[in-house]
């Protein structure tokens, strides 16, 4: 059976930009930049999304397209049969641990459009504690993640051009209109312009080791890296497509779109003299606070959670196609099996993260519940490692003729023949150094 594809060059766009576009922009960003000191975090974030992330998200495209395999078969291919297939291996386990947790969090979206559908921000007795009751309960936020996982594995059962492509192409323009719809009504709010400020006037004193470390880990997470995503989504590209303008095209509107984001949200927030600062509760606490007192708020409401479902089901499905590649294509099992297999391993994980804030709150690990156990591990340590281990593949074991063929579709790209040099000296040393560097000196720091 011939593999399956993506069927246009859009298709291809909107489901890597639907992979990056994700809860890391809407949920994890703007509290960040909250936390980090403001445009002066945005402004190192955004030289290590280009400088160092671009490199390594090109690197992951070119192994998952030049190979046209699952992360796993592509790393054993492309090293003759090496141990470099075990880190394929490692990029595919760890995607499905972070979609479990990554599937509560879809799951309380799902809470609250819900809870927006039935305007319940409006009348602010209970949404102080709304979020605390929601996630310390059993059930609710249980059922919640069901039905997001259950979402999720329906799309992917599908396949790649009908299920994911499709899907991808028909919300992620809704996702831009809505959010760009938020942000301009969020700027005509009174006192609108503070939040503005906030956003973009730098504050360098903030600026340190750990936030620098913050902006990488924020800026992998953002781009999908060190996953087995990007990889395996690459590897059903068309051969004739521009790995440079397909990648900068995602690296550009994941930008765009955290910018988009915060603008949406930040103004909103300083509008109604609210704290940016409240940290993973912003989108959950502090917006219905919002919501429930500025004009026409609960259609915002719906609007927002809306896309912040939407936004996080095009991610989803990103992580699980990893793992369903896999499967599918190394184990043989079908598609349907193989969908069946993983919504399980996932929902036994996201399970136990659910629990973790109520029933199971007594576990802690490092000071932590679970949930927060798997978030760090995953989106600080693991991505850091899988993109460090990715761009020294690319860099030190594959040969670099190859890599400048699949770069330049067999030479015969000649804007992407001439960016090669430097491209090559990042992914060999500088991106390789600073990842070093900057996890280090968070540790430390
Ligand atoms: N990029 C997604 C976001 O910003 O929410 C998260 C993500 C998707 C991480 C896919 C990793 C991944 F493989």
């Amino acid at each position: 059976m011939s593999r399956d594809s993506f069927g246009s060059r859009f298709g291809a766009l909107v489901a890597m930009a639907g992979s990056a576009v994700g809860l890391g922009n809407l949920w994890r960003f703007p509290y960040l930049v909250g936390e980090n000191g403001g445009a002066a975090f945005i402004i190192v974030y955004i030289i290590l999304s280009f400088l160092i992330c671009l490199p390594i998200f090109i690197s992951e495209f070119v192994i998952g397209r030049r190979s046209q395999k699952n992360a796993y078969a592509a790393f054993r291919d492309l090293s003759g049969g090496s141990g470099w297939r075990w880190v394929g291996l490692f990029t595919i386990i760890v995607p499905l641990v972070v979609l479990s947790y990554y599937s509560v969090i879809g799951g309380w979206s799902i809470d609250y459009l819900l809870k927006s559908c039935t305007f319940s921000f409006t009348g602010a007795s209970g949404v102080n504690t709304m979020f605390t009751d929601l996630v310390t309960s059993t059930w609710a936020p249980l059922l919640a993640h069901t039905g997001f996982l259950l979402v999720t594995t329906l799309i992917v059962v599908v396949g790649i051009k009908d299920g994911i492509e499709k899907f991808s192409k028909v919300m992620m323009p809704l996702l831009f209109f809505i959010v760009i719809g938020i942000a301009i009504y969020s700027l005509t709010l009174e006192g609108a312009q503070k939040g503005i400020e906030y956003l973009f006037n730098p504050d360098f004193s903030k600026i340190n080791a750990k936030a620098c470390a913050a902006a990488l880990g924020q800026a992998f997470f953002s781009l999908s890296l060190g996953f087995g995503t990007i990889m395996t989504y690459a590897s059903y590209v068309d051969k004739k497509e521009n790995i440079m303008f397909q990648s900068t095209a995602t690296a550009v509107s994941d930008l765009m779109f955290a910018m988009i984001a915060g603008v949406a949200i930040m103004p909103a927030v300083f509008a109604f003299g609210l704290n940016p600062q409240s940290g993973p509760g912003l989108v959950f606490e502090t917006l219905p606070l919002v919501f429930g007192q500025m004009p026409a708020g609960s259609l915002v409401a719906i609007l927002f959670f809306l896309a912040l479902l939407v936004a996080a089901l095009t991610s989803s499905i990103s992580m699980l196609e990893v793992a369903v590649a896999y499967l599918v294509e190394e184990k043989k099992f079908s598609r349907i099996a193989a969908c069946i297999v993983l919504f399980i391993i996932c929902w036994v994980i996201g399970a136990v993260c659910s629990l973790s804030f109520g029933p199971l709150s007594h576990i802690e690990i490092d000071g932590g519940n679970l949930f927060d156990f798997f978030d760090n591990l995953s989106s600080n340590i693991l991505m850091t490692l899988g993109s460090l281990l990715t761009v020294l593949f690319v860099g030190w074991r594959l040969k670099k003729t190859d890599v400048y063929d699949e770069f330049t579709n067999g030479g015969t790209l000649s804007r992407n023949a001439k960016l090669f040099g430097v491209l090559w000296f990042l992914i060999r040393f500088v991106c390789p150094l600073a990842i070093i560097a900057i996890f280090v000196s968070g540790l430390i720091g």
